[in-house]
This record gives C-alpha cells, sequence and structure tokens, in this order.
C-alpha cells in the first residue's frame, strides 16, 4: 500500500506478483489478487470500483492472465492505491479459481479478503448467513469472512462505522487460525490486517528516516460486547501515535505479507502483529489495535531491522532452491555454528539458552516435538543428548503428542522443532506444553516467526531462508545446534570431556566433510538414471542413522512421488524382508560405528533373497563394498555427526530423480513449505 507516491496499475500488478512469487512455496495451486478497478476518481463508492483476479495453478498463470484483461488501463496512475494477493494450498474445496482468494462479499466486491489459515466455526457461520440471504459461491472456509463483514456493515448502527471497526467484530465471531487482509470499496485506500494463530508482518518503506522505532497499541477496551457497539466509542481509529507520513509530504509504503522473503526486496523494516491485533493503514498512517490489554502485554510493536539479504532467495545459477540448498549445507552449518564454539577452550555457548541451563539441567526429561523432517532432526540427536545431558529424551510428532494427551510435567523441557517456526501442530503441542507450565525452547529458522516468539527460550538455527519445500539445510542446521545443545550442558561432567573433545573436533572439519560428500553428485546421477523409473525405494539403517533412513525416504516420497520407507535394520526380520527381492531397491547405510556387525547382518539378509543394495558406507570399506550393487563412499566422522553427512546423498539423489521424473522440484504437488493449518 503506498501513499502519495503515484504507481501505474502495471507496476502494481508487478509488485504483487513478485511477492507472491517470493511465497510460492508456501501453497500454489491457485492465485488470485485484488487492485483498484477503472474510474476511481472520487470517494463515491460508485465510482470506486475493485478488480478480481484470481486463476488456477502456479502465479505464472496468474501473472499471463493479469495482461489479458483489456478492460484494465495498465498505464493508469493511482496515487494512494492499496492491491492484495495471494497464493493458496487447497484445504477446503478443490483448487480452482473460484476457491482461490481474494473472496468477495458480493458480485460487486464490496469487501475483498484474503486469507492464511483456516476458520473452524465456518460451518454455522455459513448457515446463518445463508438464512440471512448471503449467497455462497465457493467451498471455502475463507468466504464466511467477506460475507460477515457485509452483513456487519448493511446492519450498522451509523454511517460513519470505521473500516477496523468492522473487522474487530469479524474477528469475534472467528474461531480457528487466520491472517487477514481487508479492501473494500466503501474504504478507498485504507488497508485492514489482522491474525490470531497464523503469522502476518508489515513492512514499512519510507524515503527518511521512520520518525519512530515502535508503533504503539491503541485499546478500545470493552467498546464491543457480544458484537454491539457500546456508546462513546470513536469510530475512527485514533492515529495520533502512529507513522505519520503525511503532512510534510513524506511518502511511505506498507506491505502486509505472511512471510519477510515476499517484501525484503522493498524493506528491510518490519514489525510483527501479535494473535488480534487489527492494523489499519488509513489516511497514509498506520496504527494498531487490540480490544483491550491483558496483563504482561508488550503495548508496543517494535519495528525491527531484518538481516535477510535478498541474493539469500535467489535461485543463482542452480536448477533449484532445493538444489541451492543443499549445496549450501558447507556454509549453513558454519553460519549455526558461527560465534557459538570455541573451539581452543572446548565450549559452547548458545546465547538464547545460557539464562536458562541451570533450571534445564535440573529437569525430570527433555521433549523433543516436531513435525516432518524437524521430527527427523530430534529422532537423529536423541542418542547423543541422551548421552550427554544423562537425561531421558523422548522424540514427539507434535501431532500424535496432541492427540494422546500425553503428561507433561512442570519440570519437564520442551523442545520445539521447526524451520518455519509457524507449523500450527507444533506450535498447538508448544501452547499445551506452556499450560502444564514445562519450559519451553524454541529451535527455529525463522527470526520473529510464532514459535520463537512464544517459547521462554531457544536457539536460531541460522540457516538462511529455506524456499525449497523440501527441507535440506535446515535439516543439518538443526542437527548442528541440538548437538551444540548437548555440548553445552555437559561442560562439566569429567566423565564426558573426552567424548566432548571428539564431538567438537568432528564440527571442527564438518564444513569440509560436507563439501567432499557433495563431490559424489555425479556418481548420485549415475544412480539416479537406473532407478528413476522404479515405484518403490527402500531405506535401511540403524543406530545414528536410522533418522537418516527416514529422513531420505521423506525426501523421495516429497519430490519424485515414489513409494519410498525408511526401515530400522533391527526390524527387517519382523516383516520388511518380506518386501525383499531381485526387483526391489535397497538402499543400505552401513557406517563404522557401534552398529557395523548388526548393519551387516542385516546385508547378509538381504543379499540372500537376490536383492542388489546399494550401499552408503565409510571410504574404504572393501568388507561391504564387495557384497554391494552399488556403492557411495563417505569420508568417516564421529558416530553422533555420520547423519549429517549421510542423508547429504539422500537429498541429491531425491533430487535427481525428481529432475529425471520430471518434476518440479521446489513445489510438490499437494505439499506446501510452511503448513500453518492443523
Ligand atoms: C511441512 C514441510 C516439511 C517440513 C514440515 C515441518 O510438512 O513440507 O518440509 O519438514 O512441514 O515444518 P517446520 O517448518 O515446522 O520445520
Amino acid at each position: 500500500l503506498n501513499y502519495q507516491v503515484p504507481r501505474t496499475r502495471k507496476e502494481i500488478f508487478e509488485t504483487l506478483v513478485k511477492g507472491l512469487q517470493r511465497l510460492e512455496y508456501r501453497g500454489y495451486d491457485s492465485a488470485g489478487i485484488a487492485v483498484d478497478g477503472p474510474n476511481k476518481t472520487t470517494s463515491d463508492i460508485n465510482s470506486n470500483t475493485i478488480c478480481l483476479i484470481k486463476k488456477t495453478g502456479k502465479v505464472k498463470a496468474l501473472d499471463e492472465e493479469l495482461y489479458k484483461k483489456d478492460t484494465l488501463d495498465l498505464d493508469e496512475e493511482l496515487c494512494t492505491h492499496f492491491g492484495i494477493a495471494h497464493t493458496r494450498w487447497a484445504t477446503h474445496g478443490e483448487p480452482s479459481a473460484l476457491n482461490s482468494h481474494p473472496h468477495r462479499s458480493d458480485k460487486d466486491n464490496e469487501f475483498v479478503v484474503i486469507h492464511n489459515g483456516i476458520i473452524t466455526n465456518y460451518k454455522e457461520l455459513r448457515e446463518y448467513l445463508i438464512n440471512k440471504g448471503y449467497e455462497f459461491e465457493s467451498e471455502t472456509d475463507t468466504e464466511v469472512i467477506p460475507k460477515l463483514i457485509k452483513y456487519i456493515y448493511d446492519n450498522r448502527e451509523s454511517d460513519s462505522i470505521s473500516f477496523s471497526t468492522l473487522v474487530e467484530r469479524v474477528i469475534q465471531q472467528l474461531e480457528g487460525a487466520f491472517a487477514l487482509v481487508f479492501k473494500s470499496r466503501h474504504f478507498p485506500g485504507e488497508a485492514v490486517s489482522t491474525r490470531r494463530g497464523s503469522p502476518l508482518l508489515i513492512g514499512v518503506r519510507s524515503e527518511h528516516e521512520l520518525s519512530t522505532e515502535h508503533i504503539p497499541v491503541q485499546y478500545n477496551s470493552g467498546h464491543f460486547k457480544e458484537g454491539v457497539q457500546e456508546k462513546n466509542s470513536h469510530n475512527r481509529p485514533d492515529c495520533s501515535n502512529a507513522i505519520d507520513s503525511v503532512g510534510d509530504g513524506r511518502a511511505v509504503e506498507y506491505y502486509f505479507a505472511s512471510d519477510a522473503s515476499a517484501i525484503i526486496e522493498h524493506t528491510n523494516k518490519v514489525l510483527y502483529l501479535e494473535d488480534n491485533d487489527i492494523a489499519v493503514v488509513s489516511g497514509g498512517k498506520l496504527s494498531i489495535h487490540r480490544l483491550k490489554r491483558q496483563a504482561g502485554e508488550d503495548p508496543v510493536r517494535a519495528i525491527q531491522t531484518l538481516q535477510m539479504e535478498m541474493q539469500q532467495i535467489m535461485k543463482g545459477n542452480f536448477e533449484a532452491f532445493m538444489q541451492k540448498e543443499i549445496f549450501e549445507q558447507p556454509e549453513s552449518v558454519v553460519n549455526t555454528m558461527r560465534g557459538r564454539i570455541c573451539f581452543d577452550s572446548n565450549t559452547v555457548v548458545l546465547g538464547g539458552l545460557k539464562d536458562h541451563l541451570k533450571e534445564i539441567k535440573r529437569c525430570r526429561r527433555l521433549i523433543m516435538i516436531g513435525c516432518g523432517t524437524s521430527f527427523h532432526a530430534a529422532v537423529a540427536t536423541r542418542q547423543i543428548l541422551e548421552e550427554l545431558t544423562e537425561l531421558p529424551v523422548m522424540v514427539e510428532l507434535a501431532s500424535d503428542f496432541l492427540d494422546r494427551n500425553t503428561p507433561v510435567f512442570r519440570d519437564d523441557v520442551c523442545f520445539f522443532i521447526s524451520q518455519s517456526g509457524e507449523t500450527a501442530d507444533t506450535l498447538m503441542a508448544l501452547r499445551y506444553c506452556k499450560d502444564q507450565g514445562a519450559l519451553t525452547v524454541g529451535i527455529t529458522n525463522t527470526v520473529g516467526s510464532s514459535i520463537c516468539r512464544e517459547t521462554v527460550c531457544g536457539v536460531h538455527i541460522n540457516a538462511g531462508p529455506e524456499i525449497g519445500v523440501a527441507s535440506t539445510k535446515a535439516y543439518t542446521s538443526q542437527y548442528v545446534a541440538l548437538i551444540m545443545f548437548g555440548l553445552m550442558m555437559s561442560e562439566d561432567r569429567l566423565s564426558l570431556q573426552n567424548r566432548r573433545q571428539e564431538i567438537i573436533n568432528g564440527l571442527r572439519v564438518l564444513p569440509e566433510l560436507i563439501k567432499e560428500v557433495l563431490s559424489v553428485d555425479e556418481k548420485i546421477k549415475a544412480i539416479a538414471n537406473e532407478l528413476y523409473q522404479q515405484r518403490s525405494l527402500l531405506v535401511m539403517g540403524r543406530g545414528y542413522n536410522y533418522a537418516t533412513c527416514l529422513e531420505g525416504a521423506l525426501k523421495i516420497k516429497e519430490i519424485t512421488y515414489m513409494h519410498s520407507e525408511g526401515i530400522l535394520a533391527g526390524e527387517l526380520k519382523h516383516g520388511p524382508l518380506a518386501l525383499v527381492d531381485k526387483h526391489m531397491p535397497v538402499i543400505m547405510i552401513i557406517m563404522r560405528d557401534a552398529c557395523y556387525t548388526k548393519c551387516q547382518n542385516a546385508l547378509q539378509q538381504i543379499t540372500a533373497r537376490s536383492g542388489r543394495p546399494i550401499i552408503l558406507c565409510c571410504q574404504g570399506d572393501s568388507e561391504v563394498t564387495k557384497n554391494a550393487y552399488q556403492t557411495i563412499e563417505l569420508p568417516q566422522t564421529v558416530d553422533c555427526l555420520q547423519g549429517i553427512l549421510s542423508v547429504i546423498p539422500l537429498q541429491l539423489l531425491s533430487f535427481q530423480l525428481a529432475v529425471l521424473r520430471g518434476y518440479d522440484v521446489d513445489c510438490p504437488r499437494n505439499l506446501a513449505k510452511s503448513v500453518t493449518v492443523e
């Protein structure tokens, strides 16, 4: 939303489409846009129009569609203008233009809305509104929102009702999770946005230094009870403390987005909205409102400066973001360790945890909770954390943890591992553990994310933005961060000093070893050529490398759509062996660690059934190679770090398989990078 700088409609389209493209990894089954239509000359509602363009498929399809509208003058200059755009990942209703956002209140587009999240009470609201005569055109949960705001508007008690008051009343009726941005013909040039449970940030770009570093929150303190407005409530937002972009002729642009990567090319000044905040830009001023102040609540929203750089989210010379991110791992693990490990004194300091270390050391157990790849990082480090902390360590999939109403105690320490910091299941598990009084620790890659804000303390893994839907560098950085936590916990344990020394030495050379592993790419390509037409692929291992099997199989499923299973080699005889014959491709991970002999036994069982195993093993292991159909040799490192190296060939293999099968690696069908719905 720009104030006082005229922009052509074409420029507005370009800004919105570019923003969507940067967010496309979050969802990409359809996309839509709403901008001011033609003849916007006065504030008369009849001359304000909103033009809505929606298209199924990727953002590119929407982009092409925009320029087909010959009714829209692309060169028309708009002074104060406000456009919204959205890319969808279907939850309710199939991917189609009708189901995509923005959704509208009526055929005249009086109110249009974009929404991330899920409205759980949409059925009741829909029924209520249908009874009131409102006609629905999509199968989505979202559509109740524009209908509801129009209903409230149509039944307003006064003509001077403000846009933010309408939104405030809408969200009082909504249950579930949402980040919303509203646009209306009745309030031209005005933007209202709000959130509960789903992320939303506002970028502020100004030609001059901003006159403030934070926005004070304004409280309406109980003006609205059960949707009825009390007397004397101010209808217009009080903007006296807001960022003031008018009066002295300065121009400010505001960007609402669910993720900083959408706006970083315009500004690195952002503020994050809290649940139930209502942000309004009106007359070029940004202000933030809430119903009433809760105890202990921060009364200001700070404007932060993001460190993210544009080049970090550009693909460079790589074919896909995923490939770029795989090859970034020698640097991303260094960034995770940077400034935290002192290799001379063998000490590790995680700044975000140090004030809570005593409390953590006194705990009864550690519980690590996550989804998908983040869960696998917990599985991968469980054994070494048990060894270094001498505490029981539980690993939990967030959804299952919640389904079981798992008992949690005040003296538990709960880790929430999440690349995005926004995964709904993980976030709900966090809130659950908080309610039980446990100490909560976030391990995230996204500064300012919900998980990092709602946990008591934590570690940023600093892997840099991860765009490919299939997580790669975040996994290895989560792994390293959790190992560093174990090292920090064991600093004063005399009996563990040799072990610590060994691991720290291993971490020091890790980036070099990762580079060495990446050089197997050509060999992997050859193996991928043999495998890409297969339907199934088993990945087998045990001990420290079991997590690698799970993670490798997940990568293969996610982007190649082949069936793939990570199998604990110890369970081979209890079922999976029935799958093995000369046709079934099996990848086995056999490293020189405590499970070496047991893994060799499993290998014998595979070869005895005419299986043709592809083996990931340590360099120069002639014993294993002689039974292999193919081998991928890796440098050996400390047992508990080996999984960081052994996962990389599987990341590369899944990438090569997906390319050979002709799929879009960064946007696998049906998946989204950040799953902010339950
Ligand atoms: C989605 C993504 C996965 C990711 C998982 C957890 O399913 O597609 O790649 O591992 O969410 O995401 P988080 O951001 O919490 O690590």
